[in-house]
């Protein structure tokens, strides 16, 4: 079985994740859940990072050890994704020992090859960011990535020869065309890092001690990022007696990470590992950020939205729909109240909940029930809807191929919409009546017409609750209970062949998947979420 390694960034345990931490996770959880329908041996990698500066004062502001406070953040992260129901397989903390040793093990022989020299640093710090810049870096002044204050500061500390890699990393990005997606964030590392020379990146720190010591001068901590990246190598075993994860999964299929942790991942991460001689993921993929009508999420400006309270109101698959149809990886996606019940209206509840209702209970109407076989000649409207049904699937593949998830999941409503008319074309009801008091042979002809019209509106139904399957399972499943087809005929290849329905009995009553929202009275709850 072919294998698909994939990880999200390991997220700083520093308070409640709002929308757009989940968003990555949900992304994830979205790949890895459409490469095991296709069949893949997947593993996917999540977790905490849970060292550095920032969590040693979080932790003494709540008056807990920074252990105390990072085992009760991680718990917290845990539950969250226990909620989304996100199906990691690993859950990394680099506070685990077996992290520890092996960065301390990495770092010793980083130090050996000499890829790490002692020198002196001295620069603007960025305490929130952890982060040094130099004085052209600054932007008026402050911190280039938060705009934040900074301090100058000076200290003995360990630094990484970088550039020594920059040709080779530079030649590697030309080399292998799917390593960074979406593609141009390829030029903007180029651009704005490389091109003006990489400088050798400072990998440790005196100034704090809540991290991991290097094991030959231990007055020196290792400074975060070196800590954090190489989790994803460390969490399969990497350095330790047991290889087993290691050698079946590395080198990741795909690594996720926000555009503001690209330059760690794109410059940093690919370095790292050439010095170890490992090989490199096959694509990072870059997603851009929910961002709200005034700007970025903060608390301080009130319009902050957490996952669980949209969850509590609207439901995993509503949430996860919203958060992976509203936000594209190559763009920033907004988040609005208005939008939010729109989506839940139109797409979800007129589109889809109105699809299925009208079907099964037109399947009840006409044929007491039970999904009629049809295996006459498609009509002129079948074949159509037939090839639709097969293009989708191509168009969904292909996007996915790429990590285009909005575009992949719009494809799919563009089937949704595509088997809507079909039955404004198809008419069902006025065949049904038609049926009644013509000639023999027009009745059977009307009557195969209707039977087609139905087999077809079901086997699409099921098309569709397995493309929406990998974010949107208890719809799924929900859809499929409904129209009597078996959990044991949801495999991706079957997707392929379009009439897969057998002995299919649809329920007695239809039930709306979603009901149609009050929109002023929705738009409001949402404001009063944000404001709390
Ligand atoms: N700990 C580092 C990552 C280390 S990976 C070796 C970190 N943590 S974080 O908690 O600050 O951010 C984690 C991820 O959440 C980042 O990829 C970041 O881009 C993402 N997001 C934070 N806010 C976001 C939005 N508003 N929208 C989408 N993603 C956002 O950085």
């Amino acid at each position: 079985m072919e294998k698909f390694y994939l990880t999200t960034p390991i997220y700083y345990p520093s308070g409640k994740y709002h929308i757009g931490t989940a968003y990555a996770e949900t992304l994830a959880d979205f790949i890895k859940r459409y490469k095991t329908l296709q069949g893949y041996d997947t593993f996917m990698l999540t977790g905490t990072d849970e060292h550095g500066q920032k969590i040693q004062d979080k932790a003494e502001e709540v008056g807990q050890s920074p252990q105390e406070y990072v085992d009760k953040q991680a718990e917290i992260a845990k539950e969250l994704w226990k909620v989304m129901n996100i199906k990691y397989d690993k859950y990394m903390r680099t506070t685990d020992e077996y992290h520890e040793k092996a960065v301390q093990k990495i770092f010793e022989r980083f130090l050996k090859q000499g890829d790490i020299y002692k020198g002196e640093y001295e620069g603007w710090y960025c305490k929130p960011c952890e982060s040094y810049f130099t004085e052209t870096q600054l932007v008026d002044g402050k911190c280039p990535d938060c705009g934040r204050e900074v301090k100058k500061m000076k200290e003995e500390a360990y630094f990484f020869n970088m550039k020594k890699y920059a040709d080779k990393l530079v030649e590697y990005y030309d080399s292998h065309p799917d390593f960074i997606k979406p593609s141009y964030m390829k030029n903007e590392m180029r651009n704005n890092f490389i091109k003006p020379g990489l400088d050798d990146l400072c990998i440790t720190r005196t100034s704090f001690d809540w991290g991991i010591k290097v094991l030959s001068d231990p007055k020196h901590v290792i400074y975060v990022w070196l800590d954090a990246l190489t989790n994803y190598i460390t969490a399969l075993g990497y350095t330790s007696d047991n290889l087993e994860l290691f050698d079946k999964y590395w080198p990741a299929d795909v690594q996720i990470v926000g555009k503001d942790i690209a330059r760690f991942h794109l410059i940093y991460w690919p370095i790292f590992l050439m010095a170890l001689d490992l090989p490199l993921p096959k694509t990072i993929l870059v997603h851009n950020w929910i961002t709200m009508k005034d700007g970025k999420m903060s608390k301080s400006k009130g319009n902050v939205i957490y996952p669980d309270q949209l969850i509590e109101r609207y439901g995993l698959d509503a949430t996860k729909y919203f958060l992976l149809r509203n936000v594209p990886v190559s763009t920033d996606g907004l988040f609005t109240p208005e939008e939010f019940v729109n989506r839940y209206n139109f797409d979800l509840c007129n589109d889809l909940s109105n699809l299925l209702n009208r079907t099964v209970s037109m399947v009840n109407k006409y044929f007491g029930g039970v999904v009629p076989q049809y295996n006459g000649t498609p009509n002129e409207a079948d074949v159509e809807l037939e090839k639709s049904a097969s293009e989708v699937i191509t168009t969904f593949e292909n996007y996915m191929n790429n990590y285009e998830i909005a575009n992949t999941i719009q494809s799919i409503w563009s089937f949704v919409s595509r088997t809507n008319k079909y039955i404004d074309e198809t008419q069902p009801w006025a065949l049904a009546k038609e049926i009644e008091g013509e000639s023999q042979s027009d009745k059977d002809l009307k009557n195969e017409k209707l039977k087609s019209a139905m087999y077809h509106l079901i086997a699409s139904l099921r098309q569709i609750a397995i493309m929406i399957r990998p974010f949107m399972e208890n719809t799924s499943n929900e859809i499929l209970r409904q129209i009597g087809v078996d959990l044991a005929n949801i495999k991706w290849d079957s997707l392929k062949e379009f009439k897969l329905i057998e002995n299919a009995k649809v329920i007695e009553k239809g039930e709306p998947i979603f009901m149609r929202l009050n929109q002023e009275e929705e738009v409001e709850y949402i404001q009063s979420l944000m404001k709390k």
